[in-house]
């Protein structure tokens, strides 16, 4: 994945068909934004701006985002903030709102590496134009920090902002994922996934992003939809993959409100597995929570990770079982094996 094929249409060869006008408008926005900021820069700033153009930031984000999703741009961020980071911590910020800026400007005239269905740009819009707002307040805590990453991935369309949430592709050999589950659910798997068991393979993940508590209190299916037409449209895609303690189907006897996590990838035709519980994971799930700390303390309760893979025909049969035409508000219509937008994904991955 990465550049796509010369010739293909750029974002913008869509977007100036007036299709994402919101997408323009914020672009734009973004250019001004980015003018005014590299105007304020003193002459000290300014040459060190010259030593370092966004150029260069760019260039070696678009190098680093060869590997697929949020992978790529972590790896090409961290590139970055190692130099930048150097000159302290008001450049560093300094730097990041440019960045920032830089990309959501470059947006429309950039080929990206994902096919968007219709149906997903209104979140994409909603996170994009909740990236430049937060921009412009000065919301920034550091070039690792979780939601910047993502931010920047979501400005590259490298993965696909919902509210909530920001998915895109990872790579992920099930059998591995799966090592440390009890034998009949590695078995169950197997069979289900077949040969991709086996494989390493290219599965849509979601993780969490702006607004993720309140996004867990809707209904799993409305999300759903929008990352299997997404899925739908990109033919490297091999199925889908939720993983985490929230995931843990054990949860849901603490927390009700954690059930449509699993239920909502099973329902779908997916099959779960346990694997080793990340200390990440565990402290999460441990800190965030008075009564889930009682209960682990009380030894009722241990956050583990538990996963789901669904397989990619499971997720094509999901999403055309869900008879999106009638129910899209804008009258946008997700056909199948027919990409609705935009730019052309390469198919190597
Ligand atoms: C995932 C997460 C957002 C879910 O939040 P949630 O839907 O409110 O559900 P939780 O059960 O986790 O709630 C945790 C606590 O937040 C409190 N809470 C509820 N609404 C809140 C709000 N708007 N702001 C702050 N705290 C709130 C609850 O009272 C609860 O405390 P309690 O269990 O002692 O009563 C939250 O657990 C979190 O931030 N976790 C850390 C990040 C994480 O693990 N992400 C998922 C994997 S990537």
């Amino acid at each position: 994945m990465g550049v796509a094929e010369a010739g293909a249409p750029s974002a913008f060869d869509v977007l100036k068909g007036g299709e994402r006008p919101a997408i323009v408008a914020l672009a734009e926005e973004a250019r001004i934004r980015l003018a005014a900021a590299l105007a304020d820069l003193g002459d000290g700033q300014g040459a060190l701006l010259a030593a370092m153009p966004l150029a260069w930031a760019t260039s070696a984000l678009e190098r680093a985002a060869r590997k697929p999703g949020l992978d790529g741009v972590s790896e090409g961020l961290r590139t970055i903030a190692a130099r930048v980071r150097t000159d302290g911590r008001a450049w560093s910020e300094t730097y990041a709102r440019l960045l920032t800026y830089e990309t959501l400007a470059t947006l429309p005239t950039r080929t990206v590496p994902l096919n968007v269905p219709r149906i997903a740009w209104p979140d994409i819009e909603t996170g994009l134009a909740a990236v430049l707002r937060d921009t412009a307040a000065g919301v920034f805590s550091d070039w690792d920090e979780e939601f910047f990453e993502k931010d920047i991935a979501v400005a590259r369309v490298a993965v696909i902002g919902e509210v909530g949430r920001a998915g895109g592709i990872e790579r992920w050999t099930p059998r591995y994922a799966a090592k440390s589950s009890p034998l009949g659910l590695k078995l169950k798997l197997a069979a289900y996934l077949r040969g991709d068991y086996f494989r390493k393979g290219n599965y849509w993940r979601r993780h969490q992003w702006r607004g993720y508590r309140e996004v867990l209190r809707q209904p799993f299916n409305v999300a759903a939809e929008k990352v299997a037409a997404t899925v739908l449209v990109n033919k490297q895609v091999d199925g889908m993959l939720g993983i985490g303690w929230v995931f843990d189907p054990a949860l849901r006897e603490v927390n009700p409100h954690f059930k449509d996590m699993p239920n909502g990838f099973a329902a779908m035709g997916g099959r779960g597995f346990y694997k080793p519980t990340d200390p990440l994971s565990f402290e999460r799930a441990i800190t965030t929570s008075q009564a889930r700390r009682e209960l682990y303390e009380a030894g009722k309760y241990r956050p583990i990770d538990y996963g789901l893979f669904v397989a990619r025909r499971d997720v094509l049969r999901w999403i055309r079982g869900r008879n999106l035409d009638a129910r899209d508000a804008d009258g946008v219509v997700v056909e199948p094996d027919q990409p609705s937008l935009i730019v052309r994904a390469d198919d190597q991955c």
